[in-house]
């Protein structure tokens, strides 16, 4: 995890300068998800950011305001999981010196201090039930109490919320409640995962690359074809995310200038038949091994140099294990 990815109960008042144009994009599917977001940019309306961890959720959340008209006012980010329901409150809303013992000043919430600009409420799908019910009315009057506080006040912010959590399965466990739902669901914009759109892999990786140039001093100056192979085969369940610690890692332990496949440490990816086990399906390692390595040279067509790449052995190796396993190819 990078300083920047750690999780933070408010990570900025100003959100630095992403927009959507310094976002690698090369996919129908994010290109899609990335004109929903700019279009709904301009409209004041809340926004849902729907997608697995590592998406790019935040970064679109901070793309959104600096498209908007809200972009010189505060981009203030709440992590909703970091919060513990005891401080919530306090934390949203503010509180007033004395409205507990060690409440010695005034404090502003994160609604007040989102005056005019946009409030990101970051993992709302892990929020409790006691803090959902807390932000309801916030959420729909824009209005609320500081804590120990009698004046009802006003603050005039757009609400961007995100979470990696399927809302689905938290609506209808009655994790989640639907009123609260549907006022932050004006606009919903689902962001795909990496393995849908890896036509970006490419790009990302070297952009990630130049990023660890500047930053460590490294001096990588592509990938070669079966990282390349190795990396589009696998799934990237931390999508983008994962893939920038994976190039990270590579790029500071490949020996020369070049990433090679044996640097990047990749399992090779699960393909989606793969799981079909026959339930007398030896289960040793070396009965696990030979069905996998049957199913790699089987996505490969009996490519063996691809096979060999992807699964990270020598072309010898993967020889004798066909051998071994006694492989064959189907007619
Ligand atoms: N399109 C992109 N271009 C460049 N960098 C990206 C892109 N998408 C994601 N990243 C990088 O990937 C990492 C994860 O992105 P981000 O924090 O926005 O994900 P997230 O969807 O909010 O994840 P989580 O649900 O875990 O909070 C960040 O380091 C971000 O800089
Ligand atoms: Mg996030």
């Amino acid at each position: 995890m990078s300083v920047q990815d750690q999780p933070t109960i408010t990570s900025a008042y100003r959100s630095v300068g992403v927009t959507f144009e310094s976002l690698v994009c090369n996919s129908e599917e994010f290109r899609e998800a990335l004109r929903l977001a700019a279009s709904a940019a301009s409209k004041d309306v809340s926004i849902l950011l729907l997608g697995e961890t590592g998406t790019g959720k935040n970064l679109i959340a901070q793309a959104i305001h600096n498209a908007s008209r809200r972009h010189n006012k505060p981009f203030v980010s709440v992590n909703c999981s970091a919060i513990p329901d005891t401080l919530l409150e306090a934390e949203l809303f503010g509180s007033e010196k004395g409205a507990y013992t060690s409440a010695d000043k005034l404090r502003r919430g994160k609604f007040e201090l989102a005056d005019g600009g946009t409030l990101f409420l970051d993992e709302i799908g892990d929020m409790s039930a006691v803090a959902q019910a807390k932000v309801l009315r916030a959420f729909e009057y824009r209005q609320f109490e500081r804590v120990g506080g009698e004046q009802t006040l006003h603050t005039d912010v757009r609400i961007i919320a995100a979470t990696n959590r399927s809302m689905e399965q938290l609506l209808t466990s009655g994790k989640f409640r639907e009123d609260l739902f549907y006022r932050m669901n004006e606009f919903t914009i689902e962001v795909p995962p990496l393995r849908k759109r890896k036509a970006e892999i490419e790009p990302l990786s070297q952009r990630f690359i130049r990023e660890c140039n500047e930053r460590f001093g490294t001096h990588i100056k592509g990938i070669e074809p079966a990282a390349m192979q190795r990396m589009q085969a696998h799934d990237w369940p931390g999508n983008v995310r994962e893939l920038r610690a994976v190039i990270k890692r590579a790029s500071v332990a490949a020996p020369g200038d070049m990433i090679r496949a044996d640097d990047l440490r990749l399992a090779v990816a699960p393909t989606t038949t793969d799981e079909i086990v026959p339930p007398n399906a030896d289960s040793s390692l070396a009965g696990m091994e030979a069905r996998h390595i049957e199913k790699v040279l089987k996505q490969t067509g009996w490519n063996k140099k691809e096979t060999s790449s992807l699964l990270g052995i020598s072309r010898p190796t993967l020889d004798r294990k066909i051998s071994e396993y006694n492989l064959k190819k189907p007619e």
